[in-house]
């Protein structure tokens, strides 16, 4: 097997996704994190979390509690991405803006190493773009450095909660080196995942599939087709899913679906991504699902 080579690894954001990602890498890849997110509260939240999770681990007797210890001293929080510089690769997983994500990607490109890996765990956004995002001004894409620059991004998507869900899906840019994707797809199952492989196209294998399914599903109780219990009840019981639509829409985030849903729309113009107008005022309203503590349900 090949080796992913990373001896440390940054993870930016310290959200539901970004903390996942940095216990799974620091508990099942063993290498020391660093997490970087603008809000301090953030990461002490997110850190406290972890620390819920390991010690659960420990309770159900999967680790012992030296190996939760040790988990724990690995992941060291930075407080910019200079913090960043001696890292092998780093996986960004902040909000879906492709904007920010450009922003992030061409500084990562000026602080970190030629040789390392940048990832994005982004849900839908094209990583051709983020890729191209990481070109110097004045530098050709065509050109060696460019095409080497650009070669290093990858999409690295993994399903929340990080530490239960079983999968990352893979996503070559249409830039980037069979290395790169060597070694990316090596990190991601030493950090204990099975990995499918998709192209890049909007919202990939799981979103472009998932988020139809999501938004019938509120379109069906826009229309009045059932109550909201009973559309999540039919999938659940009907289906065997371990979550209604409705409620999997709420635990991904309300505001995170409908920006996946208009990137699937706006790079498809087809009309079976249209964001349902009930999603789209749910989150005018500031109603994000269960991170808010209100979406279809109340938390
Ligand atoms: N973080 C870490 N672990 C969590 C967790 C979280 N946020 N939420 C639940 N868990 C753990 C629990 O601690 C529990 O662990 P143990 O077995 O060690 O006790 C385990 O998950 C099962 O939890 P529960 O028994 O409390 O509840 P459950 O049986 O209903 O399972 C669930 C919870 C795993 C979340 C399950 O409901 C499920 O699989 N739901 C579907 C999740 C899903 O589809 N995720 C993908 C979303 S799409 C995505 O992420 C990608 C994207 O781009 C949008």
């Amino acid at each position: 097997m090949i080796a992913h080579g990373i001896r440390t690894v940054g993870v930016l954001g310290a959200g539901q996704m970004g903390l996942g990602i940095a216990l799974v890498s620091a508990l099942r890849a063993k290498v020391p994190v660093l997490l970087h997110d603008k809000s301090s509260d953030q990461v002490a939240n997110g850190l406290a979390f972890a620390d819920k999770l390991l010690a659960k681990d420990v309770s159900k007797g999967r680790i012992s509690s030296e190996e939760a210890k040790e988990a724990r001293d690995r992941i060291s929080p930075v407080s910019d991405l200079s913090g960043f510089r001696d890292t092998d690769m780093v996986i960004e997983a902040v909000s879906e803006n492709l904007a920010l994500k450009q922003a992030i990607f061409s500084s990562f490109a000026k602080e970190l190493s030629p040789s390392a890996i940048l990832a994005s765990n982004t849900s839908s956004i094209s990583i051709t773009k983020i890729a191209a995002a990481t070109i110097p001004k004045g530098v050709s894409a065509a050109s060696e450095e460019g095409k080497a620059t650009a070669a290093r991004v990858v999409g690295l998507h993994f399903f929340n909660p990080v530490p239960v869900m079983k999968l990352v899906e893979l996503i070559p840019a249409i830039q980037t080196s069979q290395d790169t994707l060597d070694r990316a797809r090596a990190f991601a199952v030493a950090a204990g995942k099975e990995v499918t492989v998709s192209k890049d196209v909007p919202g990939f294998v799981a979103n472009a599939l998932l988020m139809p399914f999501i938004n019938e599903a509120i379109t069906a109780l826009e229309n009045g087709i059932a109550t909201r219990d009973d559309i999540d009840k039919t999938l659940k019981l009907g289906m065997n899913h371990p979550m209604g639509p409705l409620q999997l829409a709420d635990f991904i985030g309300l505001d995170t679906c409908l920006a996946i849903q208009q990137t699937l729309y706006n790079g498809t113009s087809d009309s079976k991504y249209r964001p349902s107008i009930l999603l789209e005022r749910m989150v005018d309203a500031g109603w994000y699902g269960k991170k808010s503590g209100k979406g279809f349900y109340e938390y």
